[in-house]
Order: C-alpha cells, then sequence, then structure tokens
C-alpha cells in the first residue's frame, strides 16, 4: 500500500511537472548533455601531409577538455572563451607542435601550464588580456621558435622582466613581435622586442624620465593603421591574415611578411598605391572584395609574383591603367563582377592583357557603360570595336617593325602616335 502511494504520488508531481512546462525542463536538459558531447564531439580531427590537426576553433571553450586525441600534432584553440591557463593543461599532448589560442580571453598562465610541450614550436597568444606573464612558463617548451603576444595588455614593470629579456635574445627573432606595453603610460606603446630591460625593475622607475630617442611613443593613429593589431593572423595551414570587415580606409601597413593568404575584403578601401603589397612575396591570394577601389596603381602588384588568386569583385573599378596586371606573372583566378567596368578605350588593355595570359581565367567582366553596350561581355564589345574599324585601314602607314605587335594592333587599333604599341616601351609607361 505504501508503495503504491509512492507510485501514485510520484504520477501526480510527474504529471503537475509536466503540465507546468516540464516539457520545457525535460527539453532544456537534453540540450544541455547534447552541448557538452557536441563541444567534443564538434571538434574536428583531420591529418594533412601527415601531420594531425585537432579543430576546436570557435566553441565557446572555458578549458581544454577531457578525452581529446593526445597524438595530434596541432591543436587550434582560437576564438573561443578560455581565461586561465593552469598548470599541466596540455601536458597529454606530448606530440603537439602548434598550439593556437590566439583571440581567448586568457588573463592568466601558470607557470606549468605548457609542461610536456617539449616539441612544442608554434604558440599563438595574441588578442588575449595577458599583462604579466614570466620567462619560467616557456622553460617546458626548448624547441619554441614562434610565439605572438601581440595585443595584450602588457605591463610593463619588474614583474615582465625575464620574459622581456628573453625576448629579446637575438636568436628568438620570432618570438613576442609587435607586443606593445599598455602601462605603464610612460612605456605606453612601446614595443618590448626594443625596450630597455634594465628599466623595468629599477626602483625609481615611476620617477625616472626614460629618454625617448626621437620621442618614440606610437601616436595612436599610428598603432590603429597597422595590421598586425588590426587584423588577426592565422599560421595553420597557411600564414593568413584576415582584415575583412574593418572600415579600412587603406591598406594597412606592416603586414607580416610571410603571410600567403590576405583577405581585405568588405572595407573601404578607394586606392591602392604603387608597390602596395612588395614586401610580401609570399602573397598567393588577394581579396580586396567589397571595397570602394575606383584607381589602382600601375605598381600596387609589383612583388607579387606568385600570387594564384585576385578577388576585385564589387569595388568601383572602371577600367584598369595600363601596366597594372603585368607585375602578375603566376595569375590563375581573377574576379572582376560588380564592377561598372565602361566600355570605352580605356578597357582594351584589361582584354589585351587577358588574351596574353590564356591561363588565367576571369569572371565578372561585363559592360555598365555606355548604354548601348550595357551587360555585354567586354569580350564582346571589343570584337565589335575591330569588326568597325577595319584592319586595313588602321594599319596605312605603319612600319613593318610595327606590325610584330599584331594582336595589340587588333585591340588598339587607333594607331597614331599612342606609345604603347611598341612593346619595348612598356616599362616606361608603367612609370608614367
Ligand atoms: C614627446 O611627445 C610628448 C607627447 O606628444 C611631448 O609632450 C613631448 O614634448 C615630446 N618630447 C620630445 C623630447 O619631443
Ligand atoms: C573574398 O571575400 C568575399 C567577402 O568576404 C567572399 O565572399 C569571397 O568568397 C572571397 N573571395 C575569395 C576568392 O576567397
Ligand atoms: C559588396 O560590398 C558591400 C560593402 O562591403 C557589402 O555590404 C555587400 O554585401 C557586397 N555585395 C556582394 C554581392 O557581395
Amino acid at each position: 500500500m505504501r508503495l503504491l502511494c509512492g507510485l501514485l504520488l510520484c504520477l501526480v508531481v510527474w504529471a503537475a511537472e509536466a503540465r507546468k512546462g516540464g516539457k520545457g525542463r525535460r527539453m532544456r536538459s537534453r540540450d544541455r548533455s547534447n552541448t557538452i558531447k557536441r563541444f567534443a564531439e564538434d571538434c574536428k580531427e583531420s591529418t594533412v601531409n601527415g601531420e594531425k590537426f585537432f579543430d576546436c576553433q570557435e566553441r565557446h571553450l572555458t578549458a581544454v577538455l577531457l578525452g581529446w586525441p593526445e597524438d595530434i600534432h596541432h591543436l587550434l584553440l582560437a576564438r573561443n572563451k578560455i581565461q586561465v591557463l593552469r598548470d599541466n593543461t596540455f601536458s597529454h599532448f606530448r606530440n603537439l607542435r602548434s598550439l593556437d589560442l590566439q583571440q581567448n580571453e586568457i588573463s592568466r598562465i601558470d607557470e606549468g601550464a605548457f609542461n610536456g610541450l617539449s616539441r612544442l614550436t608554434t604558440l599563438l597568444l595574441q588578442h588575449n588580456r595577458l599583462s604579466v606573464a614570466s620567462e619560467g612558463m616557456l622553460i617546458p617548451m626548448p624547441q619554441l621558435k614562434y610565439m605572438r603576444l601581440y595585443d595584450n595588455p602588457w605591463r610593463c614593470e619588474c614583474q615582465l622582466d625575464s620574459l622581456v629579456r628573453f625576448i629579446q635574445v637575438p636568436s628568438n627573432r620570432n618570438i613576442g613581435n609587435y607586443a606593445w606595453c599598455a602601462e605603464p603610460r610612460e612605456f605606453s606603446g612601446r614595443q618590448l622586442k626594443k625596450l630597455d630591460a634594465e628599466l623595468l625593475c629599477s626602483p625609481q622607475q615611476e620617477n625616472v624620465l626614460i629618454p625617448h630617442p626621437g620621442n618614440q611613443t606610437l601616436p595612436a593613429s599610428q598603432k590603429k593603421s597597422d595590421a598586425t593589431s588590426l587584423c588577426h593572423t592565422y599560421v595553420h595551414p597557411v600564414p593568413r591574415l584576415d582584415c575583412s570587415n574593418r572600415d579600412l580606409k587603406i591598406v594597412p601597413a606592416d603586414i607580416p611578411l610571410d603571410i600567403v593568404r590576405l583577405d581585405l575584403s568588405r572595407n573601404n578601401i578607394k586606392q591602392l598605391r604603387s608597390k602596395e603589397f612588395v614586401k610580401v612575396k609570399d602573397l598567393k591570394l588577394l581579396n580586396l572584395s567589397g571595397n570602394s577601389l575606383e584607381n589602382i596603381d600601375t605598381a600596387a602588384f609589383m612583388g607579387l609574383l606568385y600570387l594564384g588568386e585576385l578577388d576585385l569583385s564589387n569595388n568601383s573599378l572602371r577600367y584598369f591603367q595600363y601596366g597594372v596586371l603585368e607585375d602578375l606573372y603566376f595569375l590563375r583566378k581573377l574576379s572582376l563582377e560588380d564592377n561598372p567596368w565602361i566600355c570605352d578605350y580605356n578597357i582594351h588593355y584589361l582584354i589585351y592583357w587577358l588574351k596574353h595570359h590564356p591561363s588565367v581565367s576571369h569572371t565578372g567582366l561585363v559592360c555598365s557603360e555606355p548604354e548601348e553596350f550595357r551587360g555585354w561581355p567586354v569580350e564582346n564589345y571589343v570584337k565589335t570595336y575591330n569588326a568597325d574599324c577595319p584592319k586595313d585601314k588602321q594599319l596605312a602607314g605603319i612600319t613593318g617593325q610595327e606590325l610584330t605587335a599584331e594582336t595589340e594592333e587588333e585591340l588598339f587599333p587607333e594607331l597614331g602616335p599612342r606609345p604603347y604599341r611598341v612593346p619595348k616601351k612598356f616599362e616606361i609607361i608603367r612609370l608614367t
């Protein structure tokens, strides 16, 4: 009887629960268990060139979870919510070569946090909330070659002394670059790499007037336009800089030199200046889609020997100046849609270049002006242009030597004294 009563009571309670939203509660608790599982399962394991990657980026993680595969080489934890790295957090991952912790909320790293990472070469801690750290945390990682620390509010006081000295050892040239002091005021904006370490622990630090050779404190505006503080860098699988949607008006300065993919899309860049990318020699993909580009200097792409893909879609381009594309030897893909291409004489250079580079596939080259050609593929416009001007008429009065550039004559039928008819003179024109 008592048992039956108990059961009945249970039933009644259960029914009442169900009536007043027990269903919702059940859903919620199922959600929760799903969520926990999902965090662990959602991370993607993959193998590239024999190296194992474990990708747990952007998963709202606040800690490293148990049960992750231990034989991985690369652990990607960017854009989570980790705040503290405690002792031995990574000690299971003995094969780890790179550890990406950027864009978390890390404000504290315990001295033994990186214990066991004896093979780690790359550690990314940029875009976090670190103000102090000591060299001690680096001792378990004798192979460390590459460490990013910028965009953290470093407090340049005595506690930071050992780390600063470590960063400044000449052989550590890829460690701690671009990291700045946020505090105290007299050091604010100075690079950790270049700080006089002697001053950090000097007892009268507060009172010492630090000599600024040439007043080196970076003005805020200059800091703001620096690529490394504005954009996010990624190392795997290839060095990539993501500057999209940052309201940029110009291409930022100091793009790290090893970047392979550069995303500048969805900004407000109106023009590309001369030699804008000249030092970023490994660049393979450049995305300038969704800007307000009207004008590209003829030397803007100088040095981009290996660029394979250029996205210029969704801009305000009307034509290319003569010579703009000449530096792009290995281009394969050129996206040109959503630009107000004007089908008049100036567009011929682009068609001419494309004709001479048959390996380049291009998309989106459609006339928007003048009205009579609106919606036409630009190639078709050029064809009718040439049909309207029969060749023999145009060629009257040209010397035999000039005739060698046949294709160009087709495309540039207005002969006359225009210098770009003679291929030998391309170089000169580019500079004018
Ligand atoms: C350095 O810059 C500060 C702030 O702009 C200014 O007040 C100071 O006079 C400058 N010092 C020198 C030596 O130019
Ligand atoms: C360039 O960026 C735009 C917008 O962010 C994107 O839609 C497009 O796919 C990107 N192009 C390439 C080639 O990655
Ligand atoms: C073109 O660029 C603008 C500004 O960046 C963006 O808002 C828009 O979505 C883009 N359009 C397309 C079709 O990508």
